[in-house]
């Protein structure tokens, strides 16, 4: 299809569903509107949308991810693996309608001067569209589903994501106020597994998330969720863009205990590592990233790209002194998620970050249908944290947790 013919489809569609008035009981998102908390379940938003497939796909509860690739194929994710589904959206106008629905139903429009689009649907699902001439080959529309059970850190061990021991052990740096840095590759499950270390918040804090699209389902009763607006070369005019750095730094002022945000990407890593430097305990953060070592690296590279002037000696200062834990999580081979490992920082040597494993993952061969065979060990290495465990009264449970007598 050439771009005109979209730009005449669009029209049509835009016409059809989004006047750039948002559909009524939707509209509770996008530029200018207000965060609601998710009220809709995946299934009613699907039915609200015309396309029987994607509809069917929104109430399947084993669907994790629902990838459009234009008309040519429609991918899910189900238990961290893809497959390729048989249905495919019948014409490229269906496929551009679906995505118009979406925007309609978030507040926002997709269109030729606007292709890209990030929002999330009533039901708190994260939707990402791109629209050609972006994307060559066909509007491309990805879908994250809003899982409606919350996992906590138990479930993950019961179904081996990560050993009782290392669950318990998060339970216990939670309650201590250590900052983490949760980090994995994409789809890992970090936003779940920091869900799932955040239920250890006590009720009595006062938390600010801050995110791009918001995804985090915070159980405690004082927690302000803030969210970015994007600049998409659209609706948002450059001066009204708010970032992450902004939202970073208006936090700040508004007496946070801690400070979540959603995942570092960019510049807003300097103002966050400041915040947790200046008495935020307890914040957490995710990085895309396949090792702690380089989870390190990522952070130093956003801070130093965003041109402070920093050097990267004080930049490495900085991170070993706001972060005591790195949490690493990988979607493995067999399409299992498992956390491979749990790392301190301890401190830096020269110029170097120091870091010690104190568990990991350790695998030891694969079965004949071929699952990853391994189990969680902890490494047997003191953390050093102990001192804080004691003064958050945590010290006989951290010795409960690792089955030794600990002293400081
Ligand atoms: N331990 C788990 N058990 C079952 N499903 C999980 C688990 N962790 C994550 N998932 C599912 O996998 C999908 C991806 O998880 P999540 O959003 O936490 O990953 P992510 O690493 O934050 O992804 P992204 O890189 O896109 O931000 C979600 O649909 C989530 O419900
Ligand atoms: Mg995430």
């Amino acid at each position: 299809m050439s771009n005109d013919m979209y730009a005449r489809a669009w029209d049509k569609t835009a016409k059809a569903s989004s006047d750039g008035t948002p559909a009524a009981p939707f509209s509770y998102g996008g530029a200018g509107g207000q965060i609601a908390t998710p009220t809709q379940g995946a299934a009613i938003v699907g039915a609200m949308l015309d396309d029987p497939t994607i509809a069917k796909l929104m109430a399947d509860e084993s669907v994790n991810d629902i990838l459009v690739n234009g008309t040519r194929s429609i991918y899910v994710e189900r238990a961290g693996k893809l497959e390729r589904i048989h249905a495919t959206i019948p014409s490229d106008a269906a496929v551009m309608k679906l995505a118009d629905e979406i925007a309609a139903q978030t507040g926002k429009k997709i269109n030729l001067s606007r292709p890209l689009l990030d929002t999330r649907l009533a039901d708190g699902s994260r939707v990402n569209i791109i629209a050609p001439p972006l994307a060559v080959d066909g509007t491309t529309i990805s879908i994250r589903k809003f899982s409606k059970k919350s996992i906590t850190l138990d479930m993950m061990a019961q179904t081996g994501n990560i050993s009782q021991q290392m669950a318990d052990f998060l339970k216990v740096a939670s309650a201590c106020k250590l900052n983490m840095l949760i980090s994995g590759g994409t789809g890992s499950g970090k936003t779940t597994l920091l869900n799932a270390i955040s239920q250890f918040i006590d009720p009595d804090e006062r938390v600010v998330t801050i995110e791009d699209a918001a995804e985090l389902k915070l159980q405690q009763p004082h927690v302000i969720r803030l969210e970015t607006r994007p600049y998409n070369g659209g609706a948002i005019e450059r001066e009204e863009e708010v970032t992450m750095r902004d939202l970073v730094k208006n936090s700040l002022r508004m007496r946070p205990d801690r400070i979540i945000i959603g995942e570092v990407r960019g510049d807003e890593a300097f103002d966050l590592l400041q915040a947790m430097n200046t008495g935020h305990e307890g914040s957490f953060t995710t990085v895309h990233a396949n090792h702690p070592r380089d989870a390190l690296s990522r952070i130093t590279n956003m801070v130093n790209m965003a041109n402070l002037g920093v050097p990267v000696t004080a930049i490495r200062g900085q991170i070993a002194s706001a972060i005591n834990l790195i949490v690493q999580i990988s979607r493995m081979r067999d399409g299992k998620r498992r956390v491979s490992f749990i790392s301190e920082i301890v401190g830096m040597e020269s110029d170097i970050i120091t870091m010690q494993d104190l568990f990991v993952f350790k695998q030891t061969g694969e079965n004949n249908v071929g699952e990853i065979q391994g189990h969680f060990e902890w490494t047997g290495i003191m953390p050093r944290f102990l001192r804080r465990a004691q003064y958050y009264n945590q010290g006989d449970q951290l010795s409960h947790v690792l089955g030794v007598k600990l002293t400081s």
